[in-house]
């Protein structure tokens, strides 16, 4: 029986091949980030009130404008038809039919047209790896704007990959056929994230940011942030929207926890940029935390992949509706009526 992420992620393990789940599972060094991400959430308690009229308890939200079914997002993830055929088609059409966002990974295998076209009810955020090849990031930029997606999310804890040695132990290839149309030049089968450190620019710096805002005109959200001081440069330069992260514990092993790092970065930005997280958001509880300390939402990518390995896109809707339900039982548990009811007062710490 299939009652939570958990019991996904076990049923995911056991349909996909050991390679695939490792890539997807895995973090990198000592995967010490990728365990605090989840443990994190257990070092906070929820504060209930009570006889608050829980009559009505509604999930719905809205993100940078944009309303939303729920505050949980999807996060962009890469080379989903490693999960399942359909792969990021099948995850923008159980987000539609969810009623939330979908973000869409640079490193898919459709082009941001294609998958608009092939679910036109998907409210579309693409995330960005800028590459070196500044025209062909304007390109793709001018195809992002043109497909009708709503935000450009630039992930900016990326100048080159984490080592992840799951991968590296298993001899991890990528299929010989696996199309990337929005990167420039083709990765290596084996190699594909020192190739992809080739292809991103690290020079980047946030002077950087204004060639992005005059050459797109989508929101910009940040996507990496995990310090104060990032958090307010983020808000200078004109982010609408920063998401608290540390890639799902795959790029530095032994940063802080996604959800340790959110109120520094909440308290450092103020009201003008809405802050997000994400990282190892497992449950609706999960979410109400994260509310908790100041996220207007959270994303979930793991989650996501275990949904499209087991089911393809019912599988999909299926790990975003028990997300939902578990969010609206934890709301009416805590004596919250909808997500902008819930308050510090909400949480303290263990
Ligand atoms: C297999 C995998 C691939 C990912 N690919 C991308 C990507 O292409 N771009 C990106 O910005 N983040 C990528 N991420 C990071 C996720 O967007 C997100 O930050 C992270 O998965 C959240 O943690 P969670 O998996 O615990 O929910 C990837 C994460 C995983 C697990």
């Amino acid at each position: 029986m299939l009652l939570n992420v958990r019991d996904y992620e076990r049923e995911a393990e056991r349909v996909l091949d050991p390679g695939a789940f490792g890539y997807f599972a895995g973090g990198a060094g000592d995967e010490v980030t990728l365990r605090d991400n989840i443990e994190a959430f257990s070092r906070w308690q929820l504060r209930p009130r009570v006889l608050v009229d829980a009559g009505e308890v509604t999930t719905a939200t809205t993100v940078l404008g944009r309303e939303v079914s729920m505050p949980v997002l999807v996060a962009p993830i890469a080379f989903q038809r490693l999960a399942h055929a359909e792969a990021e088609v099948a995850t923008a059409r159980a987000a539609a039919d969810r009623g939330t966002v979908m973000c869409q990974s640079t490193l898919a295998s459709v082009t941001p047209a294609e998958l608009a076209t092939a679910a036109p009810d998907a409210h579309l955020w693409f995330q960005l790896y800028w590459s070196r090849d500044r025209a062909f990031t304007a390109d793709l930029l001018a195809g992002v704007v043109e497909a009708g997606f709503e935000a450009v999310v630039f992930t900016i804890d990326f100048p080159v990959a984490g080592r992840r040695e799951r991968d590296v132990r298993a001899a991890f290839a990528l299929p010989t056929d696996l199309s990337l149309p929005n990167i420039p030049d083709p990765l290596a089968r084996q190699d594909f994230h020192a190739d992809l450190g080739k292809i991103v620019d690290a020079t980047l710096t946030w002077r950087d940011l204004e060639w992005l805002r005059e050459t797109c005109p989508l929101p910009l959200v940040l996507k990496g942030i995990l310090t104060a001081e990032d958090a307010l440069l983020a808000a200078e330069h004109g982010a609408a929207g920063v998401v608290v992260s540390n890639h799902g514990g795959r790029q530095l092993d032994g940063v802080p926890a996604a959800l340790d790092a959110l109120p520094e970065v909440v308290e450092a930005v103020g009201e003008g940029v809405e802050v997000l997280l994400d990282g190892g958001v497992r449950r609706g509880t999960d979410v109400v935390k994260a509310m908790a300390l100041g996220a207007r939402a959270v994303l979930v990518g793991r989650p996501v992949i275990w949904g499209l390995a087991v089911g393809g896109e019912p599988g999909v809707r299926e790990v975003l509706e028990l997300l939902r339900r578990e969010l609206e039982l934890g709301l009416t548990l805590l004596g919250c009526r909808s997500p902008a009811e819930v308050t510090r007062a909400h949480v303290k710490a263990k």
